[in-house]
């Protein structure tokens, strides 16, 4: 019986230090494979001063059309809605049924994106 507790408690401990990384990693690692969060340009556009920053305005960055045109800054409203969906936030952004943007839905919400927003806000 001792034995038994003590394999589960055993169990959970390495459960839980095995989630430890995940827990604490930000979300933001998601963006990495594509954003540099200085000023470099990957994939995608370098993300430093993103919120307050006018959308589609980084320099050297080869933007899609529907974020070149774009007429909003990048405020936390705006950004939850991009992590979570942004190829349907770009139609809501525009105002155009058919508009279309280079990044793929991220499914981002909740306190997920609680925590990349507060990161957002440092860079
Ligand atoms: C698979 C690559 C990829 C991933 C992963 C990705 N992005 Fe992007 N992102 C892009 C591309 C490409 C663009 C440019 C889109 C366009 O021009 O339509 C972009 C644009 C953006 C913009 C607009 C920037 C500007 O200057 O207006 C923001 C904000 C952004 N991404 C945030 C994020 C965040 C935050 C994450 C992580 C949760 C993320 N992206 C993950 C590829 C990616």
């Amino acid at each position: 019986m001792k034995k038994h507790l003590l394999l589960v408690l055993g169990c959970v401990a390495v459960l839980g230090l095995s989630t430890v990384p995940e827990a604490t990693a930000s979300p933001a690692g998601k963006c990495k494979a594509c954003h540099n969060f200085g000023d470099k340009n990957k994939v995608g556009p370098g993300l430093k001063g993103i919120m307050g920053r006018k959308a589609g305005t980084h320099p050297g960055f080869k933007y899609s059309d529907s974020l070149k045109n774009a007429d909003w800054v990048w405020d936390e409203d705006h950004l939850r809605k991009w992590v979570h969906k942004s190829k349907k936030a770009i139609k809501e952004f525009t105002g155009d049924s058919h508009a279309k943007t280079k990044m793929g839905n991220q499914n981002i919400k909740g306190k997920k994106a609680d925590k990349l927003i507060a990161f957002l806000k440092t860079i």
